[in-house]
């Protein structure tokens, strides 16, 4: 049977005629034999008993051919109003407007199958939730003759999965309110909890800053004092209430300091919270007292500038003493300095006496006695011995006072300077203690006034004594080099090595004298050793003082 053919047929059928609806079978074609035929016939009637499913066929324009029993009950609609109509009539307008209906039949018609799931209109109107397949109906050659629409309605379905939705969505909401609830309850708790610790914590604090010896000032922006402890109260005399809404300048800063506190007081609005330093301040019955202060920038929570924190102490009276130690240091440093230049004067005095006086003295002795020797008779040869051991004698005697003299204040010191003083030195130091010396001098002459070259000359005397008394060594290396500000002398020797206590004791009186001669030329003296190797004495002085 040719397509045309069919159709004419499934035209010729009359509507509301549901017996004879027809399935998809019809289209495929008639077959002659009778068992086919039966088999059709119970196929038709199946489809046509079906009514839990609406399954009926379209044209290939998606007009309504047949109309099953779930068809009608699905939709509605009995056979002969329905069969010759457009299926677009079972959807929504939107739908049918949107073009829905078309796409369907061109998807099934594409792909071979379709399938949807939507709302769709009843004939009173009401809307079901339909699960769609259309599927298209060829012949043996493939061409389209039609489409085969099997729909269910899954309202109740669909219903249930919106109640479900809306139960799921009503437990979220419920689950939320009551994990909100929870959350408040439990920052309730923690508030309870919190809030006395909290409390115990700012007890604590005013504690803190109600017995703290410091005094702690607060300020807010504008420098108006918010905040006066204790502490305050006592070093500064005003009382809190005499303090609060104030200004500093007004209370404990004087107007000598305005100025410094303004610039302290920038710095601190600008986040420096190492603004520390100390400067006068004056209390309430008028009296001058000298305050050590810290500064920190106050601020909130949000890190907003919200005013200034002081902390003062009272360092009146440890001022006045470091003030007063500082000037007995200075009076003792003088004195000591008197000490030594009245030594110094008293020995030259005395090296001078004995030299010129003593020395004079002997040598007219000598020349007397040596007239006294000429007028001798030749025969007294035991007075002639006498007068030979006595001129010997006088000759000690002048060697030795020389000797003393130039101990007491070498003569080469003040007449040749420093450098050959220095030389002298090292030979009498060698030829009496044996110990070598080797000297590393500037060639020219150093132009040095005379409390330098003695005090230079004195603590070079005193550190060789050192070196014969305690060191054990060998050898001893002098060098004097000068720079543009400084003359440093060095000794090195090579014995046992200073060890670090002694060269620090406060009862080394040697080393005490040398550090304070280099002091008082404003100059450093220091003295290391490494045992076993030796000392090394440093000593650097500015040219001038
Ligand atoms: N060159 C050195 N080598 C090793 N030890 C030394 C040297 N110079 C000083 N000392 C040690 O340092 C100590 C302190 O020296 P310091 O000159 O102050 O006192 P002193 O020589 O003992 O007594 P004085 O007051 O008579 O000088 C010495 O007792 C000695 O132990
Ligand atoms: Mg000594």
């Amino acid at each position: 049977m040719c397509p045309d053919a069919r159709r004419a047929s499934q035209h010729s059928r009359q509507p509301g005629d549901t017996q004879q609806a027809t399935t998809g079978a019809d289209l495929i074609g008639r077959k002659p034999e009778e068992a086919l035929l039966q088999s059709e016939e119970r196929f038709r009637l199946l489809v046509e008993s079906v009514t839990e499913y609406a399954i009926f066929e379209l044209d290939t324009e998606g007009r309504i051919l047949t109309w099953n029993q779930g068809a009608q009950r699905i939709k509605g609609y009995r056979p002969e109003e329905i069969i010759g109509q457009h299926f677009s009539i079972f959807y929504t307008p939107e739908d049918a407007r949107g073009g829905r209906p078309q796409r369907g039949l061109e998807q099934a018609a594409a792909r071979g199958r379709y399938k949807d799931e939507g709302w769709r209109v009843r004939k009173d109107g009401s809307r079901f939730w339909a699960e769609v397949v259309i599927a298209p109906v060829r012949d043996a050659a493939g061409n389209l003759l039609g489409f085969a629409k099997v729909t269910r309605d899954l309202t109740d379905r669909k219903r249930q999965e919106e109640e479900i939705a809306t139960a799921e969505e009503r437990l979220e909401a419920l689950v939320e309110e009551r994990t909100s609830e929870l959350v408040k309850a439990n920052e309730r708790l923690q508030a309870e909890i919190l809030l006395p610790r909290r409390l115990d914590q700012l007890v604590l604090l005013q504690l803190v800053l109600d017995r703290s010896p410091i005094a702690c000032v607060m300020n807010d922006t504008d420098f108006s004092i918010t905040y006066w402890n204790p502490a305050a109260e006592q070093i500064f005399g005003f009382s809190k209430e005499e303090a609060l809404g104030k200004l500093p300048y007004e209370t404990f800063v004087p107007h000598t300091a305005r100025a410094y506190v303004e610039s302290v007081r920038e710095r601190t609005a600008g986040g420096d919270t190492g603004a520390n330093g100390a400067s006068e301040c004056v209390t309430k019955d008028g009296r001058a007292i000298f305050c050590e202060w810290y500064n920190t920038p106050l601020k909130d929570s949000a890190g907003t500038f919200i005013g200034y924190l002081s902390m003062l102490q009272d360092v009146t009276e440890r001022k006045r003493s470091e003030e007063q130690f500082r000037a007995s240091s200075e009076q003792l440093r003088a004195l000591a300095a008197r000490l030594q230049s009245a030594r110094e004067d008293e020995r030259t005095y005395v090296a001078r006496e004995i030299h010129d006086e003593l020395g004079q003295t002997c040598t007219a002795l000598k020349m007397d006695l040596a007239l006294l020797v000429q007028q001798l008779p030749k025969n007294r040869r035991r007075a002639h011995e006498r007068a030979q051991s006595m001129v010997k004698l006088i000759d000690d005697m002048i060697h030795t006072l020389r000797r003393i003299a130039s101990e007491l204040r070498p003569g080469t010191l003040d007449d040749l300077g420093l450098l050959a003083a220095i030389e002298w030195q090292a030979q009498e130091f060698e030829s009496r203690s044996g110990v070598k010396c080797h000297l590393a001098l500037p060639q020219a002459e150093i132009a040095l006034d005379s409390d330098r070259s003695t005090a230079i000359f004195r603590i070079f005397q005193e550190t060789l004594t050192n070196v014969a008394r305690h060191a054990n060594a060998t050898r001893v290396n002098v060098r004097l080099v000068g720079d543009a500000e400084s003359l440093t002398l060095e000794v090195t020797d090579n014995g046992k090595g200073i060890d670090e206590t002694r060269a620090s004791a406060h009862n080394s009186l040697g080393l005490l004298g040398m550090r304070e001669r280099a002091l008082l030329l404003g100059g450093e003296f220091n003295v290391a050793g490494v045992s076993g190797q030796g000392t090394t004495v440093t000593l650097r002085v500015p040219w001038a003082g």
